[in-house]
């Protein structure tokens, strides 16, 4: 076995109603002032209705940034610092998607140290000291509780990351209850980006491990086993504790081998055309994996079995059937399916392609290279 080492979040916290725990989290911290940062959507859901009482009982100030946009553009996380050194903040929780999560990771960092956003982007830039962090999901899908990451949007499509282990937070509570009002759409976007974390951490060409491969099988497991039933009824708590469970494993899984091609291609659909992040990766899913499939067919024939145990035959046979999957899936929940039903056509191409190549950082774990000339066959057959 190879040297390999594996990062995540010291304290994750699995329990329905754990959100009305919040201001105990909190206390038990020995924190005074918290800025709990999160965005309209999930405050026009009223779930941090039940959460804010129990901050006055304990005396514990709140103050609420709700300012969080998707695929949050470097504005965001500016206002979200002004906002904590406002309310003297000594404590951050971000309490939504993966966009209020990645802002609220990097206000806890930026609000605490001297370093300027411009010098942390990149791996292992940020110095810290962060202020204590706690993540609470909404949405069964990037994991970004347990991740040492955070995605921001810079000019006008491109995104960049801040890749740091100070990142982690102290501790990532998973509230299924908080995920029964999410609209189907959002689910299965949020959930078919939880799959292929797990499907391209468990295929990537660096750092792919035993311990984040363990992950990215149950991951896809409990995924693949209970995407239909979230979607199909959504106030099924089991099914959504079991997706955010999913979400939670593959989005430890992929932290330490990290994602490839799929998200390397989705990046700019997102960028460029604002395509929620989960329904992008759900765009050019069918098509990398088919890309993939001359380097990485053992692997996907192991996956398959996770979602089909009875799966039997070559390992063509077994592969192929994990792609259908995947593939069947978007049309099945009833989200779009082509690049074209989001407003993207053939001239946009060429830029597409052009900005996929830029995403080094991913392209580099993919089991197959993916050259410029690829890229343009893989957006076309997307298309
Ligand atoms: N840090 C990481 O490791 C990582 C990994 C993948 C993606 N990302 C980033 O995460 C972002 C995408 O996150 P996301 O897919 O979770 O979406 P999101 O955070 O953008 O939220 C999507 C929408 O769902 C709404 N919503 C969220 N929870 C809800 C609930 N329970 N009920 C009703 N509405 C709810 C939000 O208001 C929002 O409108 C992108 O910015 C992406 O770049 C980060
Ligand atoms: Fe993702």
């Amino acid at each position: 076995m190879s040297t390999f080492e594996f990062h995540t979040t010291k304290s994750i916290i699995v329990e329905r109603d754990a959100a009305l725990n919040l201001a105990a989290r909190v206390q038990a911290m020995h924190c005074k002032s918290v800025l709990i940062v999160t965005d309209s959507g999930v405050l026009g859901a009223q779930l941090l209705d039940r959460a804010l009482a129990n901050f006055e009982l304990q005396q514990i100030a709140v103050s609420i940034f709700s300012e969080v946009l998707a695929d949050p553009p470097e504005s965001v996380i500016y206002a979200g610092i002004a906002a904590a050194k406002a309310a003297n903040a000594d404590c951050i929780i971000g309490f939504g998607g993966g966009s209020s999560m990645d802002v609220a990771k990097l206000i806890a960092l930026l609000a605490g140290s001297d370093q300027s956003l411009a010098e942390v982007y990149g791996v292992n830039q940020a110095q810290g000291p962060r202020l204590p962090l706690i993540l609470v999901p909404t949405t069964a899908g990037t994991g970004s509780e347990v991740t040492a990451i955070a995605i921001v949007t810079t000019g006008e499509n491109e995104k960049k990351g801040v890749v740091s282990p100070i990142l982690l937070p102290d501790i990532a509570l998973l509230d299924a209850r908080l995920t029964l009002g999410l609209p189907v759409a959002v689910t299965a976007a949020t959930g078919i980006d939880a799959m292929v974390h797990a499907i391209e951490s468990y295929t990537s060409k660096r750092l792919k491990n035993p311990i984040s491969d363990a992950l990215a099988k149950d991951a896809l497991r409990l995924l693949s086993a209970n995407i239909h039933t979230a979607c199909e009824h959504p106030n099924n708590i089991q099914a959504r504790e079991n997706m955010l469970l999913g979400a939670c494993l593959a989005g430890m899984a992929f932290a330490n081998a990290p994602v490839g091609g799929v998200h390397a291609l989705a990046y700019p659909v997102g960028a460029r055309f604002h395509v929620p992040h989960g329904l992008s990766n759900s765009l050019m899913l069918g098509p990398v994996l088919r890309f993939n499939m001359s380097e990485a067919e053992a692997l996907y024939a192991e996956l398959a079995q996770v979602v089909y145990p009875a799966a039997s035959g070559t390992s063509f046979r077994c592969a192929t059937m994990l792609i259908e999957f995947l593939q069947n899936l978007p049309a099945e929940l009833g989200i779009a399916t082509r690049l074209r039903d989001v407003g993207i056509s053939k001239r946009n191409i060429p830029a597409l392609a052009e900005d996929a190549m830029k995403q080094s950082r991913l392209l580099i774990n993919n089991p197959r290279e993916i050259q410029l000339n690829d890229a343009i066959a893989l957006y076309k057959e997307a298309l």
